[in-house]
C-alpha cells in the first residue's frame, strides 16, 4: 500500500450550489400558476419532498421544554419557485400551525397528512426568489419507520433528541424534507437555563434572560433535511481543534452526563480519537466539506443507531465505538457532502462508510479490507449464519422496498462493490477516484449512475472498465452472491 506515502490532495474551489441565477422578466403575477408536486417521486418514499420550488435557507427559531414537551417554532424559509405556482407544499409531521405567511402577506394553508399546502396570496413566478414563515407550536412525535427504528423527535427524562433519517426532521420543522433539496440553516432554540441545547454547524450565540437561554448554530454549508439534529438536556460539552496541517476546524463534543460509570470513561476516550480520524480521513478522501466537526453521546433517548448528523454525529451509548465514530465521520464527505438524489442511492452513503471502516482497521493494525471482504464472502464475518445470509438478499443499488434501505446487503454489499473497485484498478487510481468523486460533487446530490460513470471515466484503460461492467452487473446490480469473489 502506497496510500500512506501519498501527497494530500487540495480540493479546487468549491462549486457555488446555493448561488442563485439572477431571472429576468418575473415580475408579472402568474394566472398561470398550478399548484407544485406533494412529492419529488422518491422511488421509496413517494410523499418527501416537494414539487416547484428549491430552498436555500432554513432559519428556525424554536422553543423547547422537556419537562412540558412542547415545543414552539417559527419557520422562515427562503427559496426559490422552479415553475408559476399557484400553491406549494411543505412537509410536517403533528404539530399545530398557527399561521404562514409568503413575502410577509398572510397565506392560506391546509394539511393533509404530512402535507402543509400554502396558497400564496399572490401566485409565484418561475425563477421568483421568495420567503415563507410558519409559525407551529405543539408536542413533536416520535416516528417509526418501515423498518421499526425510531426517529424524528425522541423524548429523554428531560431531555430530547432530533434524529431524521430518512424522514423524521418533519416531526420538528416544516421543510422540502427530501436529500435533492439541500440548503444553508439558522437554528436557534430557547431552553430552560440549565440545559443545552446543540445543533449543527457553529454556536454563533449563547444569552441566557429570564431563567431561559437562546443557543443559535449556523451551518453554512448545504445540508439535507435528514441531517439537522437538535440536542437538548444536560451535556458535558468540549471544545479541541483538529490539526492545523489539515482543516485545522474545531471540534465540539457533548456527552450526556448521566452515562455509567465506566461507560462515561470509555466514551471519552473514543471521542478523544476525534481529530486522529479526522487526520486519517482527509489523507485518504481530501479535503473536510464543513467547517466544523464533533459528535453527541447520548445514553436518555431510545435511539438504537448512530447517525451522520451534519458535523456532529449522534451515538446512542453502545454504539460510541472507535469503527462507529470512523463510519458516521465517513458520511460526512459520503453522503452529506455528495448526497444521494434519492433513498435507492443510499448504498452511496454506507457502502463507503463501512469501506471507510475497513479501511480504518486495514491502517491501524487490524484486518485488511481484503481480509474483511473475504470473511463477508465465504459467510464468517459474523456469528449467525441468518446474518452472513442477509448480505446477499437484495443488489445494493436495487433495495426490495423502504423498510430495506438501512438492511446489510446497503452496508456490507455495498462495501464489497467499494472494494471490488480497488481490485479492478489498483490503489493509486482507486484513491484518485474516490478523491475525484468527492471533488466533483462536493455540496450536491449523485446517484448510482453519476457514480458507476464517473468510475469507468477514470479507470484508467479499456480492460479496467469492461472489468467494472461486471462489478456493477454481478454486484451492485445482480441478484444473490455472485460467483466471483
Ligand atoms: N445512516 C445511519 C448510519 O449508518 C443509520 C441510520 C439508520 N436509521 C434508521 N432509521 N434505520 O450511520
Ligand atoms: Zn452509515
Amino acid at each position: 500500500l502506497t496510500r500512506g506515502l501519498r501527497a494530500r490532495r487540495t480540493a479546487p474551489a468549491v462549486l457555488a450550489a446555493l448561488t442563485l441565477t439572477a431571472v429576468a422578466g418575473c415580475t408579472s403575477s402568474s394566472a398561470d400558476g398550478t399548484p407544485g408536486a406533494a412529492g419529488v417521486r422518491d422511488p421509496f418514499f413517494p410523499e418527501l419532498g416537494n414539487g416547484g420550488y428549491d430552498v436555500a435557507h432554513y432559519g428556525l427559531t424554536l422553543g423547547y421544554d422537556p419537562e412540558s414537551h412542547h415545543l414552539t417554532g417559527a419557520a422562515e424559509i427562503t427559496a426559490r419557485a422552479t415553475k408559476n405556482l399557484s400553491a406549494f407544499n411543505l412537509d410536517l409531521k403533528g404539530l399545530k400551525v398557527k399561521d404562514v405567511t409568503v413575502e410577509g402577506k398572510k397565506a392560506r394553508f391546509n394539511r393533509s397528512g404530512d402535507e402543509l399546502t400554502v396558497r400564496p396570496r399572490n401566485g409565484l413566478d418561475r425563477g421568483e426568489k421568495f420567503r415563507a414563515t410558519v409559525r407551529y407550536s405543539g408536542a413533536p412525535q416520535t416516528v417509526t419507520d418501515a423498518d421499526g427504528s425510531k426517529e424524528g423527535w425522541l423524548k429523554g427524562d428531560k431531555s430530547a433528541l432530533a434524529v431524521g433519517e430518512p424522514a423524521g426532521s418533519m416531526a420538528w420543522f416544516p421543510s422540502n424534507n427530501h436529500p435533492s433539496d439541500k440548503a444553508a440553516y439558522d437554528i436557534q432554540i430557547t431552553v430552560p437555563k440549565g440545559l443545552q441545547a446543540i445543533s449543527n454547524g457553529e454556536l454563533t450565540k449563547e444569552t441566557t434572560t429570564n431563567g431561559r437561554t437562546t443557543f443559535a448554530w449556523h451551518t453554512a454549508e448545504p445540508m439535507a433535511s435528514y441531517l439537522a439534529t437538535l440536542a437538548i438536556g444536560e451535556y458535558d460539552t468540549k471544545k479541541s481543534m483538529t490539526s492545523k496541517a489539515n482543516s485545522g476546524i474545531p471540534v465540539f463534543t457533548a456527552i450526556d452526563p448521566t452515562l455509567p460509570e465506566g461507560k462515561y470513561e470509555k466514551t471519552e476516550k473514543v471521542l478523544a480519537k476525534i481529530p486522529e480520524i479526522m487526520d486519517w480521513a482527509e489523507l485518504n478522501f481530501g479535503d473536510y466539506p464543513f467547517s466544523s466537526t464533533g459528535a453527541i453521546v447520548d445514553g436518555r433517548v431510545d435511539l438504537g443507531y448512530a447517525l451522520e448528523t451534519q458535523t456532529k454525529p449522534v451515538f446512542p451509548v453502545e454504539a460510541a465505538d472507535a469503527s462507529t465514530l470512523v463510519h458516521e465521520l465517513a458520511h460526512q464527505w459520503f453522503g452529506n457532502s455528495v448526497t444521494p438524489k434519492s433513498w435507492q442511492d443510499m448504498w452511496l452513503n454506507e457502502g463507503f462508510a463501512t469501506y471507510a471502516e475497513w479501511l480504518w482497521e486495514e491502517d491501524n493494525g487490524g484486518d485488511s479490507a481484503q481480509d474483511t471482504f473475504d470473511a463477508l464472502y465465504e459467510g464468517e464475518y459474523y456469528e449467525s449464519k441468518a446474518d452472513n445470509e442477509a448480505i446477499w438478499a437484495f443488489p445494493p443499488a436495487r433495495q426490495s422496498d423502504a423498510a430495506s434501505i438501512s438492511d446489510a446487503p446497503v452496508y456490507d454489499r455495498g462495501g464489497m462493490v467499494i472494494h471490488k473497485i480497488r481490485e479492478t484498478v489498483g490503489d493509486e487510481t482507486f484513491y484518485d477516484i474516490i478523491q475525484g468523486w468527492l471533488n466533483t460533487y462536493r455540496h450536491s446530490n449523485a446517484n448510482t449512475k453519476d457514480f458507476t460513470a464517473y468510475v469507468e471515466k477514470h479507470a484508467g484503460d479499456d480492460k479496467s472498465r469492461e472489468e467494472l461492467k461486471r462489478v456493477w452487473a454481478d454486484w451492485l446490480y445482480g441478484e444473490g452472491k455472485p460467483d466471483n469473489p
